[in-house]
């Protein structure tokens, strides 16, 4: 079968998402696929040989032609993160072409890469939240409501991005405007949340083999303020699988993962953050092309639960191609 991992995309986690990309191609069984790397730019789209050499990829079939040669996908692996690959643009266009992918359903994307409409899907369904204000490009800005209705601590969010490109920890007043300008560079759209305090936690769901899988969750402890890029891909952080939390709280958590798991009709990868306030879990956000480089969470979780990615990533494959 010839998988087309595809890779790179238009958002600041561009980086990151070509070492998900080459972790995949890496791992792929090559007796059982045949896969191909796709790099997908805002300029070009192109498949990169093994020499970096690289092929057009014709976007109304995505084929690709090599040497004279067609070359036709049997899947997609989408090892894209933030837009198109997490925010359904390049599932809707798989599904129009009618070519399998890896990731979630075009609607299931687009509803979980906007963190405040996530939240208020989950809110009535009974899923804990911090408190928010939402706030748009353009809209005046009223410290006094904001913070009368988060705190300070809070958090301001680049509404639809990932890795924490756009979000800051304000603790005092005058920081807000920095945050705010921060924020507005990723998106027209911001998310301010009161800091919860707790233990954060981060927990994978997946489909493996035919059924939804709650993996072993990583706590998080992060060495500065909060999991940041750098607590994320540079090491600044301490991630401890399993968490260390007691049986019945991991239930809980458990439970309410794989609630928003199926409430949401999930397919593929997915790993959500919490905060523990009282053992009680409070969502944060959903990805749903999760990072699969070295450093990322998905991959340790699930060899904690005795997957190999090898595993992993052939399991999304076959679920695709069901
Ligand atoms: N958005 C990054 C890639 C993650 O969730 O792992
Ligand atoms: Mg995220």
């Amino acid at each position: 079968k010839n998988i087309a991992i595809v890779m790179g995309g238009y958002s600041s986690e561009y980086d990151i998402s070509i070492q998900s990309g080459n972790m995949v191609y890496e791992s792929l069984d090559r007796e059982k696929y045949t896969p191909y790397r796709i790099l997908i730019q805002k300029e070009k789209w192109v498949l990169l040989d093994d020499q970096d050499a690289e092929f057009p990829v014709n976007r109304d079939n995505f084929s690709a032609e090599i040497q004279g040669t067609q070359v036709l996908f049997d899947c997609v692996f989408n090892a894209i993160h933030g837009t198109p690959g997490e925010d359904g643009l390049l599932q809707a266009y798989l599904d129009l072409l009618e070519i399998p992918y890896t990731s979630c359903g075009f609607y299931q994307a687009a509803l979980t890469f906007n963190k405040r409409d996530l939240l208020s899907v989950l809110k009535p369904r009974g899923i804990h939240c911090a408190q928010s204000y939402l706030l748009d490009r353009g809209q005046e800005v009223r410290p006094d409501e904001i913070f009368a209705r988060v705190g300070l601590p809070c958090f301001v969010k680049a509404n639809r991005a990932g890795s924490s490109f756009g979000v800051t920890l304000v603790k005092e007043p005058g920081e807000l405007r920095g945050a705010l300008d921060a924020a507005f560079r990723e998106d027209d759209e911001i998310l301010i949340e009161s800091a919860l305090r707790g233990t954060e936690v981060s927990v994978g769901v997946i489909r493996y083999k035919g059924e939804v899988r709650v993996l072993p969750m990583t706590e998080i402890i992060p060495d500065g303020d909060f999991f940041d890029y750098k607590a994320k891909y540079e090491g600044q952080s301490r991630e401890i699988t399993p968490a260390r939390i007691d049986d019945t709280t991991r239930d809980r958590v458990a439970d309410t993962a794989r609630f928003i798991y199926e409430t949401l009709k999930m397919k593929g990868f997915s790993r959500s953050e919490f905060i523990l306030v009282d053992g009680i879990p409070h969502f944060l956000e959903m990805n749903t092309t999760p990072g699969l480089t070295g450093a990322s969470l998905l991959p340790q979780q699930a060899k904690a639960a005795g997957i190999s990615v090898s595993d992993l990533f052939e399991s999304s494959i076959q679920q695709a191609l069901e």
